[in-house]
This record gives structure tokens, C-alpha cells and sequence, in this order.
């Protein structure tokens, strides 16, 4: 028996779209999931099957598509720096057909929103057969990825219904950085003070996510000018890399303006060309370990006449405020939470600018929900 919950069942109470719905939902959605890998009572994160016996886990192979797969990649950061854990990213389409040689003791994690995208599926039975143990995240516990997986972790975000994947996403992020400090706690690569710290930073999420929905003055004038635009370029660092590559993801899915997201360090090589006064430049730069670094890039595309629109905190927008043309100012938070909070203003961005440009956000032309084809 599967039970499915129909969108006109759910309804989009006072909104315009489900995606707004949804994007509005995050708080929830992200305090729910948090909770099914954190225990609320004693803080103690819990290890599914096939990672409880974290020690002798070899190494991480997650695979996925789409916005899923970007998930995947944040959390690489945080498999390696607090789980202490080798980890590696592939997209499932890619993998399904590749020769990967993978070690002994080594567990895939497939990523679905869905559970039932029909290349991350491939991606999975392709893992079981070079020996790999498979634990499934996704959002819809009867999904085929699910029951074809030897453990399953959930995320928690309820039902979504808009095309392009908001709650889905940011419940991924939470269940991963949770996964993480599971690891990292059980092989003893964080101690007990990093632990505590980590898991308080993680319970503060749904509250300054909410903080970060409650105005969204600052949107509209951007979103204005990034539904004109004919490119646009999202660039980031470390954590807020795969935020920038979700960001032009969005804009691109339910906008049609052509978006790249790019690693910050990697624009000299290549994307620096495109700069001009007409190419809005979104940066996602927290005040964190990589600020600076993102900041001399952002000097760069200034000098180029870009127009820079500055995604930080109270800090950066400090320091780098002045030179931005448009600047979001987000809450603080401990960097490891970054990515989470940082993809609202993404969210927003793209949202608003489909609302601009009257695109339909929640059925964009060509795309699926879940794609269970070739
Ligand atoms: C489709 C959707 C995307 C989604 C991707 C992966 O392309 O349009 O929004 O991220 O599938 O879906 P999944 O359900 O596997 O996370």
C-alpha cells in the first residue's frame, strides 16, 4: 500500500505557489528532520544503518541528481571535516555508467527527494554490484530508492510539490550535517565540546531561518533586475560553493534567464571573460573561513564593472557592504550552518524573479517533478 497526498489535498493556504509554500515551510521541515537524526532530549546523534559501525566505514560514495546531488555536494565538506570521512560525489547519471573503483567497507548514499529518479535508482542497484552497502535519503519512505536501499534515512520535509525542490533541499543539508557529526563523533574526530557545539549551531537553524523569511524587503528590487538579466553568475567558496550551484539551478529552472553558478577561486579561469555592467553577479560569502578569499574575488568582478549582489551577515556586510550593489544581510551563525541558511535568499531570489517575469513557478516548461525515464 502506498498513501499519496495529492497537492489539492495540502492546499497553498495564502500563497501564491507551493514553491512560495514551501520555501516558507523550511523552518519546519528543517526542526523536523533535525530531529530524526538528533535526539532532542540528549543531543545525541544517532548513526543509521548500514554507517553504525562508524569505524570501519572506508569511505562515502553519494550519488544523485539535479538538486539533490548539490546537497550531496555541501555535504562532502562536512563528511570530511567533522565525520572524518573519505567522501566522493558523483551525479547519478554519470556514475551509472562508470567503471569507480571503490573500496571495501565503502557505503553509497542516494539522494532523492522522490526516491524514484530513475538515474539515481541505476546509480544505487550500479553501487550494490561493486559491493558498496547503500543507506537512502529521500523524502518519501515507500519510494522505490527507499525499499531497494539496505538502510533509510528521512528527511522530514513533508510533501513538495513545486518542480524545482526548495524543503527537500534544506531538510538533505540538515539530515547530512547531522550524519556528520554522528561520524565524526563515533570515530573520534570531534570531541565532546565540538559535538555539543555542533548539534547547538544545528538546533538554531529553524529559528534563523524563520528570522531570514520574516523580511524580504531587500528582494524585490533584485529580483527585479535579475529577471531582465540574460546571464547570470552565482559564485562561492568551501561551504557556500554548492549554494552558489543551487542558486543558478533555481534562477535557471523557473526563469529561463541563463544563471552559472561557479566556484569563486575558479573564475579567473573562465567565467571572469563573461563580466560586463550587464551581468548581475549574486555572491554567497558568510563571514567565514573563505570570506576573505571571496572577497578579493568579488574586488575582481567590481573592477570589471559587474554588478555585485552581496549574500552575507552583519560582518560582511561591514566590510564589504559599500562596494556591493545590492546587499541581503542574513543572520550570524556558526559557519558549518551557513549553507542551510544561505539557501533562502537563493530561493527567494529565483522565486521572486519567476514572480516578476510571470513565469509559472510551480510547472516550468520541460521539467518533471521526478524523472523516472531515460
Ligand atoms: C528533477 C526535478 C529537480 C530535482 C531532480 C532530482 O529534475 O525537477 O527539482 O532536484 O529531479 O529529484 P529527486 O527526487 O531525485 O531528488
Amino acid at each position: 500500500h502506498v498513501s499519496t497526498v495529492s497537492a489539492a489535498m495540502i492546499g497553498k493556504g495564502n500563497f501564491r505557489h507551493f514553491m512560495e509554500k514551501e520555501i516558507y515551510d523550511q523552518p519546519e521541515a528543517i526542526a523536523h528532520t533535525l530531529h530524526t537524526v538528533i535526539d532532542p532530549g540528549t543531543g545525541v546523534a544517532t548513526l543509521p544503518y548500514p554507517l553504525e559501525d562508524a569505524e570501519s566505514v572506508s569511505k562515502i560514495t553519494i550519488l544523485a541528481a539535479g538538486t539533490s546531488f548539490y546537497s550531496g555536494l555541501t555535504a562532502r565538506y562536512w563528511l570530511e571535516s567533522i565525520g572524518g570521512v573519505a567522501c566522493e560525489v558523483d551525479l547519478a547519471s554519470e556514475f551509472r555508467d562508470r567503471k569507480a573503483v571503490l573500496p571495501k567497507g565503502g557505503v553509497v548514499i542516494a539522494v532523492s527527494q522522490s526516491g524514484e529518479s530513475l538515474d539515481t535508482l541505476m546509480a544505487l542497484r550500479h553501487g550494490k554490484s561493486l559491493g558498496q552497502k547503500v543507506l537512502a535519503l529521500v523524502n518519501v519512505p515507500e519510494s522505490t530508492i527507499a525499499r531497494e536501499s539496505d538502510g533509510v534515512l528521512l528527511t522530514r520535509a513533508g510533501p513538495e510539490f513545486g518542480v524545482a525542490s526548495t524543503k527537500a533541499f534544506t531538510a538533505q543539508l540538515t539530515a547530512f550535517l547531522g550524519l556528520a557529526i554522528a561520524l565524526g563523533q563515533a570515530r573520534g574526530h570531534i570531541d565532546k565540546d565540538e559535538v555539543l557545539r555542533l548539534v547547538t549551531a544545528l538546533e538554531g537553524v529553524p529559528g534563523r531561518v524563520a528570522e531570514a523569511l520574516k523580511d524580504t524587503s531587500a528582494y524585490h528590487a533584485i529580483a527585479h533586475e535579475l529577471s531582465r538579466a540574460k546571464d547570470v553568475l552565482y559564485l562561492g567558496r568551501g561551504l557556500s560553493y554548492p549554494i552558489a550551484l543551487e542558486g543558478a539551478l533555481k534562477l535557471k529552472e523557473i526563469t529561463y534567464v541563463h544563471a552559472e553558478g561557479y566556484a569563486a577561486g575558479e573564475m579567473k579561469h573562465g567565467p571572469i571573460a563573461l563580466i560586463d555592467e550587464h551581468v548581475p553577479v549574486v555572491i554567497v560569502a558568510p563571514s567565514d573561513g573563505w570570506f576573505d578569499k571571496t572577497a578579493s574575488n568579488m574586488a575582481e568582478v567590481r573592477a570589471r564593472g559587474g554588478r555585485v549582489i552581496l549574500l552575507t551577515d552583519a560582518h560582511g556586510a561591514k566590510e564589504l557592504g559599500g562596494s556591493a550593489d545590492h546587499l541581503v544581510v542574513l543572520p550570524d551563525v556558526a559557519p558549518e550552518v551557513a549553507p542551510i541558511l544561505y539557501s533562502i535568499p537563493v530561493q527567494l531570489l529565483a522565486y521572486l524573479a519567476a514572480v516578476e517575469k510571470g513565469t509559472d513557478a510551480d510547472q516550468p516548461r520541460n521539467l518533471a517533478k521526478s524523472v523516472t525515464v531515460e
